[in-house]
């Protein structure tokens, strides 16, 4: 059954869990974590970027959602927009059926000048009041996402700040958290503590000081009814970058958010953790491995078959971590 996020991240916070939103582009992708959502008999989010809408197209993934629903009539399904950058985006999205929808007003509004704040308060509170009068959910997103390591480091497209970008203007400011919810009325806040997209997040294992855990407890603290969510959390697991490097691939060393720490968010109320990295390495090093172990194999279904289980079993790992196993 399809669910909002508002829904699902309610009953996450009445019980303690936290729910993986994991990025969709294809059927594989839809069956796997399906496959593991009703293993695990947990409720899962599903989101696709505007790139997944644009390479699968919208009425292709919407009728994917469908059919997943009815083959899993059991398992509570939110279809969550993920980093919309316009209303047009947001408005779409409900429009083919997502039930909840991400205002990134942070893409533009990197929250550097009183202005860019504004602009992201205006426009994250106009797609609330679209969404809330069809029963849609919305997050919206205060912060800017890159890495602390590299001195102010990346943006959420991957190219640097340009200027002078201060630690602490990366992350959330509580403050400001408080004043963003209580003005845009947001069901759910992605907020910045260090982590960055994509797999090269951090040289070595995060520690306190680049992956501000802290900034996660202080913002429950101050909004204890607000659903976090945390983007960036892919955990790169070396098991992973072994077996895609093993296989022809070429993956410098690199380290992502660790599970513990994820499951310490959980604890101050992260309750939707985004995962895309995890997913594309899991299935890609499985691509590589029939590759180089099966040079004459040109069925793409035996490539896709084994990458497919490499994501199932992904996807049931973090529904037994993050602890939404059981509570479909
Ligand atoms: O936030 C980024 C997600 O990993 C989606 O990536 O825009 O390449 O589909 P994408
Ligand atoms: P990763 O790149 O860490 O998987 O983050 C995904 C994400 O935040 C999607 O919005
Ligand atoms: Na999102
Ligand atoms: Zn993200």
């Amino acid at each position: 059954a399809r669910i909002t996020l508002r829904q699902l991240l309610d009953h996450a916070a009445e019980h303690g869990y936290g729910v993986p939103a994991f990025n969709i582009n294809n059927m594989e992708q839809g069956l796997a974590i399906m496959e593991a959502a009703a293993a695990a008999d947990a409720p899962v989010i599903i989101q696709a970027s505007r790139g997944a809408r644009s390479y699968a197209n919208d009425i292709m993934l919407s009728k994917m959602i469908d059919a997943l629903e009815e083959m899993h009539p059991q398992i509570p399904i939110c279809l969550h927009q993920d980093h919309g950058n316009e209303e047009s985006t947001c408005a779409t999205a409900l429009q083919h059926g997502f039930t909840s929808v991400m205002m990134d007003g942070s893409l533009k509004a990197d929250a550097k000048t009183a202005a860019d704040y504004d602009y992201n308060v205006d426009i994250t509170r106009r797609v609330v009041e679209l969404a809330h009068w069809i029963g849609a959910s919305v997050e919206g997103e205060l912060g800017v996402l890159g890495s602390l390591e590299h001195g102010g480091g990346e943006q959420e497209d991957g190219h640097g700040v340009e200027g002078e970008v201060s630690h602490d203007q990366l992350l959330t400011d509580p403050d400001q958290a408080v004043d963003f919810v209580r003005a845009t009325k947001v069901d759910a806040l992605a907020i910045a503590m260090g982590t960055s997209h994509g797999a090269y997040k951090f040289s070595r294992k995060p520690d306190g000081d680049i992956l501000a855990m802290r900034v996660v407890e202080e913002i429950h603290r101050r909004l204890p009814n607000t659903h976090l969510v945390m983007h960036g959390s892919s955990s790169v697991p070396q098991p992973l970058q072994d077996a895609f490097n093993a296989f022809g691939g070429e993956m410098p060393q690199t380290w992502g958010v660790p599970v513990e720490e994820i499951v310490r968010g959980i604890r101050h109320g992260v309750r939707k953790v985004n995962i895309d990295t995890d997913c594309r390495l899991a299935m890609t090093a499985a691509f590589r491995k029939v590759a180089m172990q099966s040079k004459s194999e040109f069925d793409p279904r035996k490539f896709l078959k084994p990458a497919m289980d490499a994501l199932r079993d992904l996807c049931r790992d973090r529904f037994e971590q993050f602890g939404t196993a059981g509570h479909a």
